[in-house]
């Protein structure tokens, strides 16, 4: 049976995305190149952002849209994470998707929870490393299997889109793919932010009016602390102070090491909090 070789797919098998995609291949224009956008779903402009890059880039776009057990922990918010997959679909046909790649577990994780799995190693365990811990071992995991699902049969350029937003995670999976030798360019993309100046997320659902404006120290502070007009020690309390905001950690680092800095020019400024309930991170280059 032939299947149509344009508009949005969605696929829930291995075999039936990866015939999707060499299918897809196949009709595209050469040269032929793939784009990846990883995702959890409960899609926002923010990905949007990185899907429509991808759609610049690439002959064709696929999108992953998987809540990965393996990343969460076990007082985390796996269970009443957003599942919004007929808007995501929506979203994504708007940002000019191919394929759309979403998994049950099952599919994924056929016998439970894999037995060998990628360690993050140093640069893992520190910021939310340490507040979320094995949290960067299952997203490096998920992501390494991504990778592995999608690459494409021919020899195509093949991308994989990271926002910004989870620099840690940007990071860490240019990392794994220096360190595994893995055959995919690895594109960063800009922090995607609402009017207010909030970096767009899918738990920014999670906040009631109050919780959304108390938010917003985050954003503030990162550029009062850019703009010389906070020490650290001043920045940390002003995020502190804040009703109903618990800071985590508020830190100026080298972004190629994590290592802690003076904050300077080219310096990276990672902030996390809890507001509420709810665990919100941003950055921003000094
Ligand atoms: P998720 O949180 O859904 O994010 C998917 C991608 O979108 C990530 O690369 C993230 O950095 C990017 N993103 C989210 N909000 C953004 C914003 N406001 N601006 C720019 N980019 C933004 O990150 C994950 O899922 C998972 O850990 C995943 C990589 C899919 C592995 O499970």
């Amino acid at each position: 049976m032939s299947t149509p070789t344009t508009g949005l797919r969605v696929c829930r098998g291995i075999g039936e995305f990866r015939a999707a995609l060499a299918d897809r291949l196949g009709a595209a224009p050469e040269p032929a190149s793939l784009g990846l956008v990883p995702t959890m779903g409960a899609l926002h402009e923010g990905h949007g952002h990185l899907v429509r890059l991808a759609r610049q880039e690439n002959t064709v776009v696929a999108v992953s849209v998987f809540v990965n057990p393996l990343q969460f922990g076990p007082d985390e918010d796996l269970d009443r994470y957003p599942r919004t997959l007929a808007a995501d679909v929506e979203l994504l046909a708007r940002c000019g998707a191919d394929l759309v790649f979403a998994p049950p577990v099952e599919e994924m994780y056929p016998d439970g929870e894999p037995l060998v799995r990628v360690t993050a190693g140093r640069l893992g365990s520190v910021l939310d490393g340490a507040s979320r811990p094995g949290h960067f071992d299952g997203a490096l995991t998920v992501v390494n299997k991504l990778l592995n699902i999608t690459a494409p049969p021919t020899p195509s350029a093949f991308r994989a889109y990271f926002g910004e937003k989870d620099a840690q995670q940007l990071l860490l999976v240019r990392r794994m793919v220096a360190d595994f030798d893995l055959p995919v360019t690895v594109r960063g993309v800009p922090i995607v932010r609402d009017d207010d100046g909030l970096a767009l997320s899918s738990r920014n659902r999670y906040l009631d009016t109050a919780q959304r404006r108390a938010a917003l120290v985050l954003p503030r502070t990162l550029r009062a602390l850019a703009a010389g007009e906070l020490d650290l020690d001043a920045a940390r309390e002003r995020v502190d102070a804040e009703d109903g905001v618990r800071l985590d950690y508020l830190v100026v680092v080298d972004p190629r090491t994590l290592v802690p800095v003076e904050p300077a020019a080219g310096a990276l400024a990672l902030v996390a909090a809890r507001v509420g309930g709810t665990r919100l991170i941003d950055n921003l280059v000094l």
